[in-house]
């Protein structure tokens, strides 16, 4: 059983935030935001902007695209580090594409990685039979979990979402060529968003009470980042995931014909393409306007470059995703 990309769509919220905005909340300035990370604006959900309804439209454009209806999707893989229900997005995107027939649908969790982990694991659900149309989307909304006072992170980020519909074909179609996945949990400390109150002992005390009992309501801290040490750890793990993934595909770089990383920063891009020895042209980059999406940020430049023509059918794409957990991986596809 082969499986293929047949759809892709992406939405972003109307809001949009300049460098020049930002400068205005926080001490920064354009020409520090641009030079340092190539953004130059980025957009945001604002008053009462939902998430899954950015997710949902993403999804439909792919189905709309693909020419598949909401009933014939057997799958939907929600990735988001950010869902508007702690139990997972992924059924209120399932409710409002007016899926009838109920089928399965769960969030993956893998913050900037996690868009990359869910198009693997909906070739690796079509591959283990069973499943025809799975629906990958990738939805962030970092800008509802970043201090806006802090420069140093609240300048990086954007929310959108992305989708796109991997769908079972014969062996001979197959556009899935090869994919390699890591984590490092030790690198958490450098990239963070933690829960704020951890009880640490529920056990009895010496009177006979229960200590920590009952536990404080929780919540997450803003997204903590060691910018530095991110940037070290993307610009070693990207280059050497994408050339495991190209070996397992039995294909060598120059077969590449867009290297299409999540957006991060632009100069860790120009450091991955360096040292894949990938030109200029055939890398996609539209940071400059959205900023980091997160999950969105494959799905969302993929959709930008399919529909702009750049991205033709037949070409090989190799995409890469990294970011907290720390997570990374890449996957080489044709689209
Ligand atoms: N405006 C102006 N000055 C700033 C700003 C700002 N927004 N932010 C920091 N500075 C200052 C710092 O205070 C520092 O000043 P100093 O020299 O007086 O101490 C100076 O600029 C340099 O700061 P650095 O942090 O050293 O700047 P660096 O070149 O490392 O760039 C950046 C920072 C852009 C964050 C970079 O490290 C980076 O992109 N790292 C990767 C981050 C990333 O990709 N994170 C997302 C991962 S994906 C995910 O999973 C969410």
């Amino acid at each position: 059983q082969g499986c293929k990309l047949v759809g892709c769509g992406s939405a972003v919220p109307a809001l949009q935030i300049s460098n020049d905005d930002l400068s205005k909340i926080v001490d920064t300035n354009d020409e520090w935001i641009s030079v340092r990370t190539g953004i130059r604006r980025r957009h945001v959900l604002s008053g009462g902007d939902s998430l899954e309804t950015l997710a949902a439209e993403a999804a439909r454009k792919a189905l709309e695209m693909a020419k598949v209806e909401p009933d014939d999707i057997d799958l939907i893989l929600m990735c988001t580090s950010t869902p508007e229900d702690l139990f997972g997005s992924a059924p209120q995107i399932q409710k409002q594409l007016g899926c009838t027939k109920n089928p399965l649908s769960y969030d993956i969790t893998a913050a900037c990685s996690g868009f990359l982990l869910g198009l693997i694991s909906a070739a690796c659900h079509v591959r283990g039979g069973g499943f025809r149309n799975v629906l990958v989307v990738g939805a962030d909304a970092l800008s509802r979990h970043v201090d806006w006072t802090d420069r140093g992170t609240c300048i990086l980020f954007g929310d959108a979402a992305g989708a796109v519909l991997v769908q079972a074909c014969d062996s001979e179609e197959d556009g899935f060529f090869g994919f390699d996945l890591h984590s490092d949990g030790s690198g958490q400390r450098h990239l963070n968003a933690g829960i704020k109150e951890k009880v640490s002992n529920n056990a009895l005390d010496s009177n006979g009470s229960v200590r920590g009992f009952p536990p404080k309501q929780s919540s997450y801290s803003n997204i903590q980042m060691n910018g530095k040490e991110v940037f070290r750890f993307a610009v070693r793990c990207v280059p050497q995931t994408i050339e495991s993934s190209l070996e397992k595909a039995g294909l060598p770089a120059s077969s590449i014909d867009w290297l299409l990383l999540h957006q991060a920063n632009q100069r860790i891009i120009d450091a991955v393409a360096n040292r894949l020895e990938v030109p200029s042209e055939r890398v996609i980059s539209n940071l400059a306007n959205y900023g980091n999406t997160s999950a969105a940020s494959i799905p969302l430049a993929l959709d930008e470059a399919v529909r702009s023509g750049k991205v033709k059918a037949g070409q090989t794409i190799a995409a890469a995703g990294f970011g907290a957990g720390l997570t990374w991986g890449s996957a080489i596809v044709r689209w």
